[in-house]
Order: structure tokens, then C-alpha cells, then sequence
């Protein structure tokens, strides 16, 4: 992988810095207030089903949750980019399996999306130490994004595999892939690439951003493998400490 420049903090940007800031803020206001509306009408017609005496739908709620997922990673990321401008993006490694961390980064996805994903482990606990809520945060980044990017119903691989000194985690996906130009800039913050222009659907560039800081705060690396048209393989490496 090539090695990255680190991108300055707003504090150093100057105006500029304000200016994207504060987009990127109204523009997460408004994919919160997006996803509120049909969350809301949602749980009105389940309240208006409970109050009859009908069965509440077991798809509805599951949206439902879906949306207050979505939301709550939004929260998440905007918390976590006010942290890392001001260098408080910290992590707390500890001993962990990381086997088990990655089997319930993808039960948590999959509880709230409908989506084809093939879970590939290695036999046996992998102990690490690590910050499992961190490695958690990014393998659910990548997640979205492959569910985001690709055709609806399209299968995504999440494997998980070492060598002595590092455990490698990858999430492929039959999406658009990722040309060669962009693969090392959307990993910049506020950068979104020509996936996201083509989907039109609402996002803030700063998901990749935070998975590469929280990677590099492990001593790890992070990275795309793509044939653009054919798909992308999402990969961070972690080292086995
Ligand atoms: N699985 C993927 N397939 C194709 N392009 C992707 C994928 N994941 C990320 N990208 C590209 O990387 C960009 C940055 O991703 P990210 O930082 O998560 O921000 P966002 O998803 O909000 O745009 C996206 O805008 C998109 O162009
Ligand atoms: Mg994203």
C-alpha cells in the first residue's frame, strides 16, 4: 500500500476549513432529517396498528431500527470528526478475540439490513489486542459503504485471515469498484468519489477518513484492491500484538 499524507486539521485550514466544515455539518442535517421522516410516519402507522388491536409488522420495525441505525452512525461520525480535529481521536487496545469482534460487527450489520453477506473466519480464537468498538466502527463503515455502492441484493464477502505479524480483514463487494485515481484520495476527509456521484444518495466523505485513522492509531494499514466494473476489496491489516 502507498503510504498516505495525513490531511490538517480545520484549526490549520483556515476559512476554507470553516467552509467545509460547515457543509459537511448541513449536510449531515440533512440526511438525519431524511432518514427521520419515514422512521417517523413508520412508527406512527405501527402505533395506529397497536391501538387497533393489529399485528405490527415484523418489516416495519426492522426499517424502523434500520433508520435509527443509520442515524446513530451519522451521530457517531460527526462526533468523531469534531475528535479527531481536535487530536482526541483516541484508542483504547486491550485483549480481545478478534474473530468474535468481526462475527458481531457483521450480526449487528446484517440485523439491520437485508443484505447477502458471507461471513469467512478462520478456525480457532484469534486473541489481539485491539479496541474492539473501534475495529467494530470500521468494519460497519465498510459494510455501509459496500451496501451503499453496490446494486441492491448484490452478495458482499467479509474475510478475515492472518499471517504472523498482522490479521487482515476484507469486505468485497460486485459494486462499481473504485477507479485507480480515487483509490488513495477517498480515504481523504470530505472526499466522496464517482460511486457516490452515481448514486446520488446522501453521504458526508469523512466514513473512509475516520476507518483510516482509527486503523493507523492501531499501527495498522488500510486500503482498496478494485477492477473498476467488477467490484472492491475494502482491506485494513491490524498487527498481531
Ligand atoms: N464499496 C465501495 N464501492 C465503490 N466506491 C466506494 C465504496 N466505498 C467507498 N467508496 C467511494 O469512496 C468515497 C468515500 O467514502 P466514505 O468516506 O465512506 O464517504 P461517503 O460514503 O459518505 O461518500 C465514496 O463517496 C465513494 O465514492
Ligand atoms: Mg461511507
Amino acid at each position: 500500500m502507498t503510504p498516505r499524507k495525513r490531511t490538517s486539521s480545520p484549526a490549520a485550514a483556515g476559512p476554507t476549513g470553516v467552509d467545509e466544515t460547515s457543509a459537511v455539518f448541513g449536510a449531515a442535517a440533512h440526511e438525519i432529517k431524511n432518514a427521520l421522516g419515514p422512521l417517523a410516519m413508520t412508527l406512527q402507522l405501527a402505533e395506529r396498528q397497536a391501538l387497533t388491536g393489529q399485528p405490527v409488522a415484523h418489516a416495519d420495525l426492522a426499517f424502523a431500527r434500520a433508520q435509527v441505525q443509520r442515524i446513530s452512525r451519522l451521530v457517531v461520525d460527526l462526533m468523531d470528526l469534531t475528535r479527531a480535529d481536535l487530536g482526541q481521536l483516541v484508542i483504547h487496545p486491550a485483549p480481545c478475540d478478534l474473530r468474535a469482534t468481526i462475527a458481531s460487527a457483521v450480526e449487528t450489520f446484517r440485523r439491520g439490513h437485508p443484505s447477502d453477506i458471507t461471513l469467512e473466519l478462520p478456525n480457532g480464537a484469534m486473541p489481539m489486542s485491539f479496541d474492539a468498538a473501534r475495529v467494530e466502527q470500521v468494519v460497519l463503515n465498510l459494510l455501509e459503504n459496500a451496501a451503499r455502492y453496490s446494486p441492491a441484493g448484490a452478495p458482499v464477502v467479509v474475510e478475515l485471515s492472518r499471517t504472523t505479524a498482522f490479521a487482515r480483514i476484507a469486505v468485497r463487494d460486485r459494486g462499481p469498484g473504485v477507479a485507480d485515481h480515487e483509490q488513495a484520495r477517498i480515504f481523504e476527509r470530505f472526499v466522496r468519489g464517482a460511486a457516490a456521484r452515481a448514486t446520488q444518495n446522501g453521504g458526508l466523505g469523512i466514513g473512509l477518513y475516520l476507518c483510516r485513522l482509527i486503523v493507523e492509531r492501531h499501527g495498522g494499514a488500510i486500503g482498496v484492491d478494485s477492477v473498476p466494473g467488477a467490484g472492491a476489496s475494502f482491506w485494513f491489516e491490524l498487527p498481531c500484538r
